[in-house]
């Protein structure tokens, strides 16, 4: 009898040994001391087949042995519990001495940033916004800017008709005749807008957006239209740039002329942006048609006028040196962030 005792004892030494956690503890004390399936509890379940005279020493002996290996198995419990508390600690330490999460800062988009930049600028020099209508009628868009129906400048650009007589605005030049139909010189606007051609490529889109600038008054020349431009572009692209203007064909401004800029990327010495030539084309421009004043009647012997056209997105993909103007629509916050002033 003692021998089963003693043997029991060995097998809860050695084996509390091997346990390594609080499950292991749990199944351990079950093994041991479960009432119906542990090994003491068989011990005490034996009681009623012990002869009545060697039954107080059998239960002394197995009460002894339960106590004893309680008061071990619990110990072993407590141990194996703490153990475990202290490797969740570790675990789930926090390092307050790290610097905080950067929160995400939204921004302007580079096209809005470049259209106020313009206003800024233009607004400096005592330009007033008007902002047109995305729908126009065919006779804004080309008919009063002495473009009528077959003229072959309508080809210049691929219309979105809605109807034949509406359709969208291809170019911000719309809104001058309905500036000048409306305000008597002196005129000094500035047009922000969306416009629409069918037009899809690397360069183009079939929305994108203009700029259009007027200027009505007395004597306005080609002299000042020049004289703008080059205070604006020295603003845009630095002090040091250069405008130069080209002839050109426009049907609503005579004389009509392309402008370019020296390159800001090579100081003009000839580089890939502007592919060799040491200029970039800017704008489009001219000194605003007679037909034009006449068909929002202005008188042209009384007053003279000059406008431009500045393409937004292709500033902004000059100045941020961008060869597909898609990546200025798709969004995509990876590019959008490096493209902030
Ligand atoms: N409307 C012209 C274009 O879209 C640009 C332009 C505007 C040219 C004003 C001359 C004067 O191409």
């Amino acid at each position: 009898m003692n021998a089963a005792l003693e043997q029991i004892k060995q097998e809860i030494i050695s084996g509390a040994e091997e346990v390594k956690s609080s499950k292991e503890a749990y199944e351990f004390r079950k093994k041991f001391l479960d009432g119906k399936t542990g090994k003491i509890g068989l011990l005490m379940r034996e009681m009623k087949n012990i002869p009545p005279e060697q039954r107080a020493d059998y239960g002394k002996g197995v009460n002894e042995l339960k106590e004893w290996a309680m008061g071990i198995i619990s110990e072993l419990d407590i141990k194996m519990k703490s153990k475990e508390l202290l490797e969740r600690y570790e675990a789930e330490k926090i390092d307050i001495s790290l610097p905080a999460e950067k929160s995400e800062q939204g921004n302007l988009h580079p096209i809005t940033l470049i259209r106020n930049q313009l206003i800024d600028i233009f607004a400096g020099m005592g330009f007033e916004i008007f902002d047109g209508p995305e729908i126009e009628t065919d006779y804004y868009n080309f008919t009063a800017l002495n473009t009528p129906q077959d003229h072959p400048a309508r080809d210049m650009q691929d219309t979105f008709y809605l109807s034949p007589e509406f359709l969208l605005r291809t170019q911000t030049s719309a809104g001058q005749i309905h500036v000048m139909e409306n305000k008597k010189p002196p005129i000094k606007i500035l047009s922000p807008g969306k416009v629409f051609r069918s037009d899809d490529d690397a360069t183009h889109s079939p929305m994108f957006t203009q700029m259009e600038g007027l200027v009505v008054d007395k004597g306005i020349t080609l002299c000042d239209l020049q004289g703008m431009l080059d205070v604006f572009v020295k603003k845009i692209y630095g002090e040091n740039t250069k405008t130069r203007l080209r002839p050109s064909y426009f049907p609503f401004t005579e004389p009509s002329v392309e402008v370019d800029c020296s390159c800001f990327e090579c100081g003009g010495k000839g580089c890939k942006l502007c592919k060799g030539t040491g200029w970039i084309e800017i704008l489009g421009a001219g000194v605003v048609n007679d037909k034009v004043l006449e068909n929002c009647g202005v008188d042209p012997n009384e007053y003279s006028g000059f406008a431009f056209g500045i393409g937004i997105e292709r500033t902004a993909m000059l100045k941020y040196g961008i060869n597909n103007i898609k990546l200025l629509f798709e969004s995509d916050l990876r590019v959008l962030k490096q493209l902030n002033d």
